[in-house]
């Protein structure tokens, strides 16, 4: 037998079986304690394997899960010696019986039982893998990312990607039961506003002409409306070329949604009933509707145009209770206050990094109140005096406990209290320093009226807040050309757990004012003609009132599977410099290629 061993090590070929006409009977992860008794097939990867000499453990991974396989010397002599020869990721099919467990490991979905294996098939062998295929893992962001196809061996992973599956399934039953349509728009096509840069597709048959990859379906599904497809949505792809964080990909996926002759409330209403649904396949039982807020009411009470509403913490302006000190504290602009709770515990040096992070955020100062049961203590005090301080850490809400942190900064020209916005982010930091956010909680809420321009200090003018197809709220039209940052736009958000899940609008659908909604952003009337031209002259056919909503997907399922990052539900995503690693993309092409289309490459630093 050693030597036979030997021979089939060395022509390692040898060693494999073929599949011939073996079926699975079950998947290993989803073996349980009734299955007792049964005869199974199992084929999937070795996840580990401990030999004890007369009994071999074999982790059996696939699909569902990990089930545990024995193999014993005595009983099943040829499994037991071609077990020996397992290593990590062969492959193998495995005939067997499903016995209880001396000891259940309770770890381990299928942990009550183990299948006693009469045969073993290796079907494929594997190179050692770079890194151990488990959820603890420790390899680099860039190794998994490399060999994602490793990576996505991982429970987490497909979990993540059934997940997705199903919700997208659910969405998909949904819509087609409220009357919706899915319609595939191009993805070679012009530019669509979106706020990012395109990628550009070079055509080779109209040389130095190229499509863009839509930023979105907007400009075709507002088409779809004038086409009279009524309830029009896709799951589209969409691709941004645009700073990645986190929470962005440059390739992602939408729930797009329109639909015509909608108020607000009816679009509300839909995109409730589909996140309720959805939510479900996660077995949680979402309350509709969802709360509703003004644009301004978030920033003011939570510094945040997405706030996170699973906790309080609100802020107070306390800007009057300071204008005493204005002097000697040397601060300008506004002063916005909050409770941290539990924070009057917070070290001296804890309290200096929290001023570190205040400045880092943008704020010019910070200063802190302690709420102690024996009473409060601020350096303030001096400046403001003791009812000044008294009054700013009830203003906040402070509790005995908590500590008060308070922030100035300098307001933006006719725009939002940066103040409020530092303190928004405090908020978040010290919510997550302290574990104040609750798990398991899902606070959606809709915000609503956002003014309609947003001053652009990089290009110092007026800019759409969202994509200038957003709706005007009619008393508000005549102030466009005039006081345009008084204008208010039927645009909403909505926005979960501090995470903005999608953004819409009733839109314009009257020709003569998506003229002028242009011109207010600076377009002549050439410019929008050469962009827009076609869309402008759909516009004058009878365009139905007509209002929707893009919900961003990989988002909406990393919020689900209680993940931080969209690389963790996307198959194969990005890195944040927008690489993929695995295909290794974007790369050179051969000349002959460039040729072909008439492009000459000159690199910017060989200028
Ligand atoms: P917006 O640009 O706000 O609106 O996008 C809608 C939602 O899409 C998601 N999203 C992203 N997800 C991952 N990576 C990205 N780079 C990325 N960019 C956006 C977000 C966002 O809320 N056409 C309009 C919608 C409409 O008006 O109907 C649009 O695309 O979750």
């Amino acid at each position: 037998m050693a030597k036979i061993a030997k021979e089939l090590k060395e022509r390692s070929f040898l060693l494999l079986d073929s599949l011939g006409n073996l079926k699975r009977t079950h998947y290993a992860g989803a073996l349980r304690a009734a299955h007792e008794g049964q005869s199974v097939v199992l084929m999937g990867w070795v996840a580990g394997r401990r030999d004890l000499g007369n009994l071999i453990f074999v982790d059996l991974r696939d699909r569902e899960g990990i089930a545990q396989i024995v193999f014993n010397k005595e009983a099943h002599p040829t499994a037991h010696w071609k077990a020996e020869q397992l290593r990590s990721e062969y492959v193998v099919a495995v005939e067997g019986r499903v016995m209880r467990r001396g000891k259940p490991n309770p770890e381990l979905a299928s942990g009550e039982v183990e299948v006693v294996a009469s045969a073993l098939h290796i079907l494929n062998t594997s190179a050692t893998p770079p890194f151990v295929i488990e959820d603890e893992i420790s390899a680099s962001e860039e190794t998994r990312l490399r060999y994602r196809y490793l990576d996505l061996r991982r429970p987490q992973l497909q979990n993540n990607l059934a997940l997705r599956h199903k919700v997208i399934l659910e969405i998909r039953r949904a819509m087609d039961e409220l009357g919706f349509y899915e319609v595939e728009t191009p993805m070679l096509t012009r530019a669509t506003p979106e706020g990012a840069r395109d990628y550009l597709v070079p055509s080779r048959v109209h040389p130095g002409q190229f499509y863009a990859l839509p930023q979105s379906p907007q400009i075709f599904k507002q088409i779809l409306m004038i086409s009279g497809l009524d309830r029009y949505f896709q799951i589209a792809r969409c691709f941004r070329d645009e700073d990645l964080r986190a929470d962005r990909q440059p390739d992602f996926t939408q729930l797009d949604v329109e639909m015509s002759f909608p108020t607000q409330d009816d679009v509300f209403g839909v995109i409730e009933q589909v996140m309720q649904r959805a939510w479900r396949v996660i077995g949680a039982d979402v309350k509709i509707p969802f709360r509703r807020m003004l644009h301004q009411d978030a920033i003011r009470r939570y510094g945040s145009d997405k706030p996170d509403l699973r906790f309080g913490m609100e802020l107070a302006d306390v800007t009057p209770l300071f204008e005493a000190g204005r002097e000697t504290l040397k601060f300008e602009g506004s002063v916005f206050a909050l409770a941290a709770p539990g924070g009057a515990s917070l070290s001296r040096k804890q309290l200096d990094e929290l001023a570190e992070k205040a400045k880092s955020f943008g704020a010019r100062a910070m200063y802190t109140i302690k709420v102690a049961p024996e009473g409060i203590t601020s350096g303030l005090a001096k400046t403001l005096g003791e009812e000044a301080v008294k009054k700013i850490a009830e203003a906040a809400g402070a509790k005995a406990g908590d500590l008060v942190v308070a922030v100035a900064a300098q307001k933006q020209i006719k725009g939002t209290d940066n103040a409020a916005l530092v303190a928004g982010q405090m908020r978040l930091h010290l919510a997550e320093k302290l574990r104040v956010i609750p798990s398991g909680q899902w606070d959606f809420v809709w915000l609503t009226g956002f003014p309609l321009f947003e001053w652009s200090t990089t290009e110092d003018r007026w800019v759409p807040a969202q994509h200038p197809f957003t709706g005007i709220i009619e008393e508000d039209l005549e102030k466009l050309e005039t006081a345009p940052w008084e204008v208010r736009s039927k645009g909403y958000d909505l926005v979960l757990n501090g995470v903005e899940l999608g953004s819409g609008s009733v839109r314009i659908h009257r020709a003569d004012v998506q003229a002028r909604l242009f011109r207010a952003i600076g377009l002549s009337d050439e410019q929008a003609r050469s962009r827009f031209g076609f869309f402008l002259d759909a516009l004058t056919y009878g365009t139905p009132p007509h209002g929707g909503i893009a919900l961003g997907l990989d988002r909406t399922v990393m919020l689900m599977a209680g993940e931080k990052s969209l690389r963790e539900v996307i198959a194969f995503p990005k890195t944040t410099a927008a690489q993929d690693l695995m295909a290794d993309a974007p790369n050179t092409v051969p000349q002959e290629q460039l040729d072909e289309l008439s492009i000459q490459v000159r690199l910017k630093n060989e200028e």
